[in-house]
């Protein structure tokens, strides 16, 4: 057995269904050792159809193993996004403190009173495990929270235990905002507070709230994350951030804005780990790779669609207010095979890297000095013998990054997908801009500075890409340092 997948586009290293459709991850917790991970799944096509959730568990959110069906449909309806938590002092009462139960909220989705227009066909239930998530049983009373006020859109229910209250407190997406409740149990819940934007029309989607710590002090903040279906900031869907503070009823953001977890087009309902042991204290996520724009009609035959690589979330404080850096989890350095580090070097022009790494399968971690580059722009390119690439470039003048995936494919297989480079704000003026890049045979992961800003993107070229080159336009380029990894495949097939 080689361990790697053989088909077109498959990704070596990140998590994706064996076959069939997939999208937002779904009810993650960390329990005895090991992360669990759901996923919205239809395992009878390559397109969206009637939601399960599909299960994976890891004992390093990097090397995974696939796990039966956790949740089919059933007669009040198919199985929407949610979360899951480990109720460790059994307060639901469904198992024991020796044994406490895991508890899933999710949405029901009921496809009859979606066709009758009832606008109450949302609603959000409850289902448990006591063997670790491997068996669920659904609540008998399901419904936990009815759609009493006939929202159309009325999603994606997420727990947070709070701590000064003493209560498990859930959020869900009500079409142009969230929506707080309270419980004791996880079973009786209490309606608190709307929280959004006045104005803001946009379907918000897959929220998650949580306490934070900025890093480095012991000031605790509250990050509310909301995936958002239209207009962002590179097309169609990606994720976004409030920070502010919850007083055990209401969520206050310091900013009226959202701000962007992620500037790429394929970063979708990030969420969080619930029941990470204080003693590793870290906020680890993970997305869904793809953008609902063309999600359906991505080239891929087997399966559709990748999580995104497990990140840490650390906040930071500014000059001016708070923000969520996203960077690599640790364990992805696991992935490490060969490694080759470069003396300092300048480019002029173009310079292809070389080395023992795939150039379709690989991570570079790069330092520029700014200050001995003279270059206005200058960046990476991928690209393959028939002329396809992607090109990421950094603009001192403009103080942007661009990621243009234009020329990436000639099947042009979604007009959306091709159809303009993206970009993001990207200060330029510090001595060092730091380069974190995971490419992944059809995803690029940039980090920047550290999290400062993360861009993901995917592509999907004909034939492999097979040239990693660095490129300086009008000066040179000053490389300070360079490391190349080769990455493991991560799957035993
Ligand atoms: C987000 C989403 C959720 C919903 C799920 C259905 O991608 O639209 O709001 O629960 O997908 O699969």
């Amino acid at each position: 057995v080689s361990g790697l997948y053989q088909e077109k586009h498959r990704p070596q290293f990140h998590f994706t269904p064996e076959a069939k459709w997939m999208n937002d991850p779904n009810g993650m917790y960390y329990y005895k050792g090991k992360y669990h991970l759901f996923y919205q799944f239809y395992p009878d096509s390559t397109v969206w159809g009637p939601m399960h959730w599909g299960h994976a568990e890891s004992k390093d959110m990097i090397n995974w193993e696939h796990l039966p069906i956790a949740l089919y449909p059933d007669s009040l309806g198919l199985i929407f996004s949610g979360g899951a938590v480990v109720d460790l002092n059994n307060t639901s009462g469904f198992g024991t403190k020796e044994n406490p139960p895991i508890v899933a909220t999710f949405t029901h989705h009921n496809m009859a009173g979606e066709k009758a227009k009832t606008n109450d066909f949302q609603t959000q239930s409850i289902a448990y495990s006591l063997d670790e998530g491997t068996e669920w049983t659904k609540y008998e009373q399901n419904p936990v929270i009815p759609n009493t006020e006939k929202i159309k859109d009325f999603r994606d229910p997420k727990v947070v235990w709070h701590e000064k209250s003493q209560k498990w407190i859930l959020v869900l997406a009500a079409y142009d905002k969230v929506k707080l409740y309270a419980s004791p149990n996880l079973i009786d819940w209490n309606f608190l507070s709307d929280f959004g934007i006045e104005g803001d029309t946009r379907l918000w989607e897959c929220p998650d709230l949580f306490p934070i710590k900025v890093e480095g002090s012991d000031e605790e903040k509250w990050a509310l994350i909301v995936s958002i279906q239209k207009d962002a900031p590179n097309g169609g869907t990606a994720t976004s951030y409030f920070i502010g503070d919850f007083d055990g009823k209401e969520f206050k953001s310091d900013v009226k804005d959202q701000k962007w977890l992620d500037w790429g087009a394929d970063n979708y309902a990030f969420v969080t780990w619930n029941n990470i042991p204080e003693n590793d204290g870290r906020i680890l996520g993970i997305g869904w790779m793809s953008n609902w724009q063309y999600a359906l009609i991505v080239p891929t035959e087997k399966w559709r669609s990748a999580m995104t690589l497990p990140r840490e979330l650390q906040l930071v404080k500014t000059e001016l207010d708070y923000s969520l850096l996203s960077i690599p989890a640790q364990e992805t350095q696991s992935l490490r095979k060969d490694s080759v580090s470069l003396d300092p070097f300048k480019v002029e022009g173009k310079h292809v890297l070389e080395g023992s790494f795939s150039p379709s399968q690989f991570e570079i971690v790069m330092n520029i000095d700014l200050k001995e580059t003279t270059a206005q722009s200058f960046g990476i390119e991928l690209k393959n013998g028939l002329g396809e690439n992607l090109v990421i470039t950094f603009d001192r003048a403009e103080e942007k990054l661009y990621v243009d995936r234009t020329n990436s494919s000639t099947n042009k297989f979604s007009e959306a997908f091709f159809s303009k480079k993206h970009s993001a704000p990207l200060s330029l003026k510090d001595d060092i801009l730091k380069i974190q890049l995971f490419v992944d045979a059809s995803s690029l992961e940039l980090f920047l500075n550290d999290g400062e800003l993360n861009f993901t993107d995917i592509f999907f070229p004909t034939e492999k890409f097979d040239t990693v080159s660095l490129f300086a336009n009008d000066g040179n380029l000053n490389i300070s340092d360079t490391n190349m990894y080769s990455l493991n495949g991560i799957w035993n097939i």
